[in-house]
């Protein structure tokens, strides 16, 4: 038996977070030691019902939940993205999945985060696939616990062209500040995990019907990404669905899958249309962020479906 890492998702359920949280659950290399929610995708308490309901989903209501912040930390959110989520964050689906069976933790997001940090006995992975707002107000809140981060692993920001603005990744477009805050700190390790390399890793149609054969709870997972099927075919004009969040938790759950360069990042806070921009900035102060650039996307789908059929 492989020893299990702790685990920690932060996130904004979102089509691609649910397979991303499902993706962890089947992953026997971690241990989901709480899920912490954040407004993002669609609004917060939507997300926080939707990734109780995720793990009500596959049996593991004894995985906390703390709901996190409703807004970014400095200027109001610009965009939502119920065109791909759907107004419920699952594609229409969510009511389709169980209810959630416990309520969420009093101590919300920050406080869930610091008590399994503190009770962890090793150092704990933190994977942010929402905007970054909980994890700034966990770093600036608590900078005690910092040694007791082994890694941030985050999707988020573009090097290339965005997709909320021509710059701007979504996450990152939601709160700049707080992923300006993440990605220049120097006290923990952080991987990005941007859109540029996450759209070259898209969920053929194919990849979609083993999901949905697999099992009861694969085939609710399948129908909560038809919704998000049918975006991509409108906007994009391609029968394939890039499944973001999955593959930084993939690297998350196994370091070392996506091959990363170390480079300095900032972010565009300013209210211009730069605003949200990830950028290399070669020499800047800080520690270098590890930006994940290339990956074989056959073995990474493959990887992420077999785990995922493990769940039935
Ligand atoms: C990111 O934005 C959200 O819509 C997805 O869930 C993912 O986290 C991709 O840009
Ligand atoms: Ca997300």
């Amino acid at each position: 038996m492989t020893h299990a890492k702790p685990l920690i998702i932060d996130t904004d359920p979102g089509v691609d977070d649910a397979v991303a949280i499902m993706l962890a659950l089947a992953s026997p290399e971690v241990e989901l030691r709480a899920v912490t929610t954040v407004f993002g995708n669609v609004p917060l308490p939507r997300t926080t019902e939707n990734a109780g309901r995720l793990l009500a989903l596959c049996d593991r209501s004894d995985v906390p939940v703390g709901a996190g912040a409703a807004r970014p930390l400095v200027h109001p959110q610009r965009e939502r993205a119920e065109a791909w989520h759907g107004g419920d964050g699952l594609g229409g689906r969510a009511e389709a999945l169980p209810a959630p069976i416990v309520e969420p933790d009093p101590r919300g997001a920050v406080g869930l985060m610091a008590s399994v940090l503190r009770a962890a006995g090793e150092p704990v992975t933190i994977a942010p696939i929402g905007p970054l707002t909980n994890v700034a107000l966990l770093l600036a809140v608590h900078p005690e616990l910092a040694p007791r981060i082994d890694r941030i692993v985050m999707m988020g920001g573009a090097l290339g062209a965005g997709n909320t603005s021509g710059v701007a990744e979504f996450n990152v477009h939601c709160d700049p500040e707080a992923a300006h805050r993440v990605l220049t700190q120097t006290d923990v390790p952080v991987t990005m995990v941007p859109l540029d390399l996450t759209l070259r890793c898209p969920a053929s149609p194919e990849w979609l019907d083993e999901l949905a054969a697999g099992g009861p709870r694969c085939a609710e997972l399948a129908q909560v990404v038809v919704r998000y099927r049918a975006a991509y075919r409108t906007r994009y004009g391609i029968d394939a669905v890039a499944l973001h969040d999955a593959v930084a938790v993939l690297e998350a759950t196994v370091p070392g899958t996506l091959a990363t360069k170390a480079m300095p990042m900032q972010v565009a806070c300013d209210l211009g249309p730069a605003r949200g921009a990830t950028v290399a900035v070669p020499g800047a102060d800080g520690a270098p962020v590890h930006v994940a650039l290339d990956a074989d996307p056959d073995p990474v789908l493959a990887e992420i479906l077999a785990r995922l059929l493990r769940l039935g």
